[in-house]
C-alpha cells in the first residue's frame, strides 16, 4: 500500500480533471484510479509515459495534463488492421470485444483512438502490442490494453525493456473482469508476485497496481 500519510494525495488535481473532462467518469472506480495513477506520477517524479491501450484516450490525458509530465505516448489497435485474437472470451477490455462495438456502432469511432487528446502533442502509436517493438524508454509503462493472459504478458515483458523507474497495471483487483471472464491480469501478476517480484497495490478502491523497475 503506497497510500501513507507522507504521499501527496493529488484529490484536487483528479477533480479539477473530471469536472473539466464529465465524460471521463464512467465507472465507479475510475476517480480512484485517476488518483492512484497521478500519485505515483508525483511519488516517482515520472516525466515520461507510455501507455498500452488508449481507447478514449482519457488516462493518456490524464498523464499528459499533469505538470510534471513532458511526454506521453500511447499504443492501440485500428479497427482496419489484421488482429489474430487469441482470446475466446468477451472481455470488455479485448480487443474483439473492441472491435464487435466499432462493427456494430461505425459511427461511435469518435469515441476511440484517443478523442479525449486529439490536438495535443501526444505520440500516438497503432500497432498490435504483440508484434510491437519498443523504441524508446519512458519513466513509467501504464498496462491497459488486451486484459487477457497472453497479452498481459507480452505487454509486461516489453514493459520490463521499457520502463525506467515503474510498471502499473490496470484491473488488477477488479472484480469486473473476473465476471467478465478475463482474469488475465490477476493470474499473471501472481504469477509474477509467485516468482518474488514485489507488487504493491495503490489505494483501496482503485484498481492499479505497481512494481519499480529500476535501471541497471
Ligand atoms: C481498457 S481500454 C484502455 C483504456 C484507457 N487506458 C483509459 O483508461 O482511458 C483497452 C484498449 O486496449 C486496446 N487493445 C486491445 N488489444 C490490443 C492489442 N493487442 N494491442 C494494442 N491495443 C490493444 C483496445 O482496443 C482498447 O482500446
Amino acid at each position: 500500500m503506497i497510500a501513507t500519510k507522507e504521499r501527496i494525495i493529488p484529490k484536487e488535481f483528479v477533480e479539477k480533471f473530471h469536472k473539466e473532462h464529465p465524460d471521463a467518469d464512467i465507472w465507479p472506480s475510475v476517480i480512484a484510479d485517476h488518483i492512484a495513477l497521478i500519485s505515483l506520477i508525483e511519488y516517482f517524479n515520472i516525466k515520461t509515459v507510455f501507455e498500452f491501450g488508449t481507447w478514449r484516450g482519457c488516462t493518456t490525458l490524464l498523464f499528459y495534463s499533469h505538470p510534471n509530465i513532458k511526454k506521453v505516448a500511447t499504443l492501440d489497435i485500428h479497427k482496419d488492421m489484421n488482429i489474430t485474437y487469441n482470446s475466446p472470451k468477451r472481455g470488455a477490455m479485448d480487443a474483439k470485444g473492441d472491435m464487435r462495438i466499432h462493427e456494430a456502432h461505425p459511427q461511435s469511432e469518435k469515441n476511440f483512438y484517443g478523442s479525449f487528446f486529439r490536438g495535443k502533442p501526444i505520440k500516438q502509436i497503432f500497432c498490435d502490442s504483440m508484434k510491437y517493438v519498443p523504441a524508446e524508454k519512458y519513466d513509467m509503462v501504464f498496462v491497459d490494453a488486451n486484459h487477457d493472459y497472453t497479452h498481459v504478458k507480452n505487454d509486461t515483458e516489453l514493459a520490463l525493456k521499457m520502463a525506467k523507474k515503474i510498471i502499473a497495471w490496470h484491473d488488477y483487483n477488479n472484480g469486473v473482469l473476473g465476471v467478465l471472464g478475463e482474469p488475465g491480469v490477476v493470474v499473471y501478476l501472481d504469477e509474477l508476485i509467485n516468482a518474488g517480484n514485489k507488487i504493491v497495490a495503490t489505494y483501496p478502491g482503485s484498481c492499479v497496481v505497481f512494481m519499480e523497475n529500476k535501471e541497471e
